[in-house]
């Protein structure tokens, strides 16, 4: 589909202010409701603040950056110009939520100066939040050592926060719920969901992380006020810039209720229009791997138990097998047969490579050529079979953190994928980073992710990256990343209930996340020797509604084929559940209990809903009333039996059928864990 951008109306009115210091300046949002005001104190320190309604949400905040040479771009300035700029278009996304997002915000640049130093900021204003940025002009070096940020976000209250630690490596973490003053970590990260004694919802982020370290927060907890920190560079600094640079977006959500926060598309807005121009290519994938049993231990990514060799000169061919590898030729084609069998798109197949004997912890330069298959994996062959199929076979590069080694191997290792008829590749980055004193999320490294998808789009690939730098918003620019891990996800089994509700509020801001649901068989310590004694702590129907819950235009059926036999039922709703959509209604939800989310397919008139709960059961009634009026619905229910409990009987379900209007309801208890997931299709 080509990305259409239909502009309503764009106007901008200049007025020029030539004096030392304006005061103070406003900008509000098309609704009125969110004020930003900026202002300059005597120092020249340039300072927000944001209100919603007649309440304050971000007290007077400083703004700018420290230099490595001891100046600053944080104060000493004068108003030279304030831009003003009125947006509101609609524009529709190659694959999404919704199949059109209104992009309506009033906008003001402040362009500031000092001496022969231009630096403007500008300001969006959404009705559900605002986003700002820095624009470096101008400047005597035109290549900037920025040494930090002094962007803060000054809290109004001791709110309630969900946050993982800040790391300069890794977002999997589950999430703490304190108030900002329990947060015992030096800093967060974002996306840093909250909520303020007075109801109000906020949500800190960035958005259009490009060519930039990303950004944690760290707390001055008897102020509250937070303090942007940079991932550093190798030699300490935060980042090297060329003039004239914008930096990412620095963003706050902001809304009364907490449904808003998960509908909002502020991040996705305040990234630039698709550069893809013909994205035809790109489409929707629901897949399965050869994958999950790897992960429990039951099979191995490896092909022998070979240590601590050279790649180059290692002989597969006369090694022995362990006999355990789970990509062989006979378990590959299993599991093609099932995934065509059942109407998937893909299948994933992890350890179809050589170099896995020797991947993990050790910063290794040169671990996989990303290339060479291992003996019992025909490349050609399976490929052709799952062809044949109707299928395709999923990519797999794990880059064991050495971005030196893949940026050397990635056109070569791209040009396979097509050759052999791949169209995506999941990526990952387990370890530390090579070249060695970068971090995941430092400037270089975000850089490679990004060139990594560029290159891709040039070869009609579409990117699924785990280890990657958190998301902010980019696939709207190239809708061929298609999702990232960036966060705790299903591959470490055990976890809390509430995990899964709080994600979309924090982690999927930023973009789609490759959790992979559907875990069907909890009791995966019964078959599962690398999980001895984890628990799965969910029903199945909650495993059923993350397909809704957890938007994602790749979503994964991530148990093994044996397992979905044993309730070919409840694998029903997974087969049907589309990972595509035209409309998304957020029907209830509150961070750390429970979502419950509608959602149109795009390609029929079909809705689905999916409702998940935390550790407490939740009686819920379902109000149909966001279906069109008068229509009749033919409803297929799976929800939670009432000897269901995540804990201790999640593999109990009911399955019903009934028929339902916009004027109908339905009890749908929610178990411990547990959830519901609903199937509405027209009855003509
Ligand atoms: C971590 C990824 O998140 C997981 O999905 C993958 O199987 C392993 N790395 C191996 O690459
Ligand atoms: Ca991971």
């Amino acid at each position: 589909m080509m990305l259409k951008i239909r502009t309503i109306f764009l106007l901008s009115c200049f007025c020029c202010i030539s004096m030392a210091n304006a005061g103070k300046t406003y900008v509000k949002s098309p609704d009125g409701r969110v004020s930003v005001e900026f202002s300059l104190d005597r120092k020249g320190r340039p300072c927000y603040s944001v209100s919603y309604g007649d309440k304050k949400i971000i007290r007077p905040s400083c703004m700018g950056f420290e230099l490595s040479d001891g100046t600053s771009l944080s104060d000493g300035f004068r108003i030279k110009k304030i831009t003003r700029e009125r947006c509101d278009s609609l524009w529709t996304p190659v694959w999404g939520e919704n199949d059109s997002i209104r992009e309506n915000y009033n906008g003001m640049t402040v362009s500031l100066s000092k001496n022969k130093i231009r630096m403007d900021i500008e300001f969006r204003v959404f009705d559900d939040g605002m986003g700002f940025r820095y624009v470096f002009r101008e400047h005597p070096y035109p290549v900037l050592v920025l040494k930090e940020e002094v962007t803060e976000f000054a809290m109004t209250g001791n709110h309630t926060a969900w946050w993982i630690p800040e790391d300069y490596d890794s977002q999997e973490f589950e999430y703490t719920e304190s108030l900002l003053d329990e947060i015992d970590a030096p800093g967060v990260q974002t996306s840093l969901m909250m909520k303020a004694d007075d109801g109000i919802y906020l949500n800190l982020h960035e958005a259009a992380l490009v060519d930039f370290p990303a950004m944690h927060l760290r707390l001055d907890k008897p102020s509250k006020v937070f303090r942007a920190h940079l991932t550093p560079r190798p030699d300490g600094t935060a980042a090297e810039v060329t003039l004239p640079f914008r930096t990412p977006w620095r963003t706050v959500t902001v809304s009364d209720k907490a449904t808003d926060i998960l509908a909002s598309n502020l991040t996705l807005n305040l990234n630039e229009p698709c550069k893809i121009t013909d994205t035809s290519w790109i489409k929707p994938v629901k897949f399965m791997g050869v994958w999950w049993e790897m992960i429990t231990g039951k099979s191995k990514w490896s092909y022998t138990d070979a240590k601590d060799f050279d790649l180059a000169t290692f002989d597969y061919a006369s090694a022995t097998p362990h006999g355990q590898h789970g990509a062989n030729n006979g378990n590959v084609r299993r599991y093609i047969d099932f995934a065509s069998r059942h109407g998937f798109d893909q299948l994933l197949v992890e350890g179809w490579n050589v170099g896995w004997e020797d991947w993990y912890g050790k910063e290794k330069d040169f671990v996989f050529d990303f290339l060479t298959p291992y003996p019992d994996f025909d490349i050609a062959g399976l490929n052709d079979y799952a062809h044949k199929k109707g299928i395709r076979l999923m990519m797999h590069h794990e880059t064991s953190g050495s971005v030196a080694n893949y940026e050397r191997h990635l056109d070569a290792a791209y040009d396979l994928m097509r050759k052999y008829g791949y169209n995506t590749v999941k990526s990952g980055y387990v370890g530390n980073i090579l070249p060695k004193g970068e971090y995941h999320y430092s400037q270089n490294i975000v850089n490679h992710y990004l060139n990594a998808v560029k290159k891709a789009a040039d070869r009609r690939i579409m990117v699924n990256a785990h280890e990657a730098v958190r998301p902010t918003g980019l696939c709207r620019t190239w809708p061929n990343l298609m999702a990232n891990e960036s966060a705790m996800g299903q591959e470490y089994a055990e976890m809390s209930p509430r995990h899964v509700t709080i994600l979309p509020f924090t982690r999927l801001k930023g973009g789609p996340m490759d959790f992979t649901p559907g875990i069907f068989r909890m009791d995966i310590t019964s078959f599962a020797p690398g999980y001895q004694g984890k628990k799965k702590r969910a029903t199945i129907s909650n495993q059923l509604a993350l397909y809704l819950t957890m938007y994602s235009p790749v979503q994964m059926a991530g148990d093994l084929p044996e397992h979905y036999e044993r309730h070919i039922d409840a694998f029903q709703f997974i087969k049907d559940v589309p990972v595509d959509w035209s409309r998304s209604v957020y029907l209830d939800a509150e961070p750390g209990d429970f979502i419950v989310v509608a959602r149109r397919d795009r390609n029929s008139s079909d809705w689905y809903v999916g409702g998940v709960t935390n550790e407490d059961a939740r009686e819920y009634r379902l109000d149909f009333g966001f279906l069109p009026e008068g229509a009749v619905y033919e409803c297929t229910v799976y929800r939670d039996a009432a000897d269901s409990d995540g804990f201790t009987n999640p593999e109990r379900y009911e399955i019903f059928d009934t028929r339902v209007t916009s004027a109908s309801e339905l009890p749908l208890r929610m178990a411990r864990a547990g959830g519901f997931a609903v199937r509405l299709h027209p009855i003509q």
